[in-house]
């Protein structure tokens, strides 16, 4: 039954094809070899290209984590360098997780100078000078602090917050001498003796 199916088919082959068997299989061969390699040359750089795009949101996410309040120097730990941390970013004091557009922040991103920082002052003035990369607003007029609203609005749409940058080195008192060097001062962990 099969032998006779086989011996139709070469013969359908002969009579539409003019060739014998056996060339023909031998061009049909070729023929998806170089069909292979050609989309293969082109199938995975595409494919390559969206994973790049894509980076880690091929595999889940990990759930945001609420970090409450840090100061600025922990903020750059989440400049997205170290791959098992969330990569966060700050608008007026807020920190935002924005791990899932780590095309954008994450390291050789277009926009990695603004991870881990409070970028305020860079994106009301569309900068990217390293002296605009801070939380620093004063001064800004009212087109760029209408700008920065409209970045914050995207911001609060668009990612989870996940704390608030610790105001440090500001509660100094007026006439408390007892705080050596305190703008200097990153770490706040320690509280001054309110009452004194
Ligand atoms: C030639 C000028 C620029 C072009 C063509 C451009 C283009 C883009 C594009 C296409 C996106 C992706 C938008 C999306 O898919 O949601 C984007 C995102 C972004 N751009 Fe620009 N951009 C430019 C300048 C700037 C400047 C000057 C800043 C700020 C200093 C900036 C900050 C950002 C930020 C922060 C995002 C990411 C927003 C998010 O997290 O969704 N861009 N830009």
């Amino acid at each position: 039954m099969a032998l006779q199916l086989w011996e139709t088919l070469k013969e359908a082959i002969t009579a539409y094809t003019g060739l014998s068997p056996t060339t023909f299989f031998t061009v049909l061969a070729l023929g998806l070899a170089l069909y292979y390699a050609v989309s293969g040359l082109f199938g995975s750089s595409d494919r390559h290209s969206r994973a790049r795009d894509y980076g880690e949101q091929t595999q889940p996410l990990p759930p945001p984590v609420q970090l409450g309040e840090v100061t600025e120097e922990e903020l750059k730990l989440y400049d997205g360098t170290d791959p098992g941390k969330p990569l966060l970013m700050a608008i007026k004091g807020q920190i935002y997780d924005v791990s899932q557009s780590r095309m954008f922040y994450g390291p050789g991103g277009p926009y990695a100078l603004f991870a881990g920082k409070d970028a305020s002052r860079a994106l009301a003035k569309m900068s990217f000078e390293e002296k605009d990369l801070t939380g620093d607003i004063s001064g800004l007029g009212p087109f760029e602090l209408d700008a920065l609203q409209d970045w914050e609005y995207k911001f609060t749409s668009k990612y989870i917050k996940v704390g608030t940058i610790k105001k440090s080195s500001v509660q100094v008192e007026e006439g408390s001498s007892s705080a050596a060097q305190p703008a200097l001062s990153t770490d706040n962990t320690q509280e001054k003796p309110s009452s004194e």
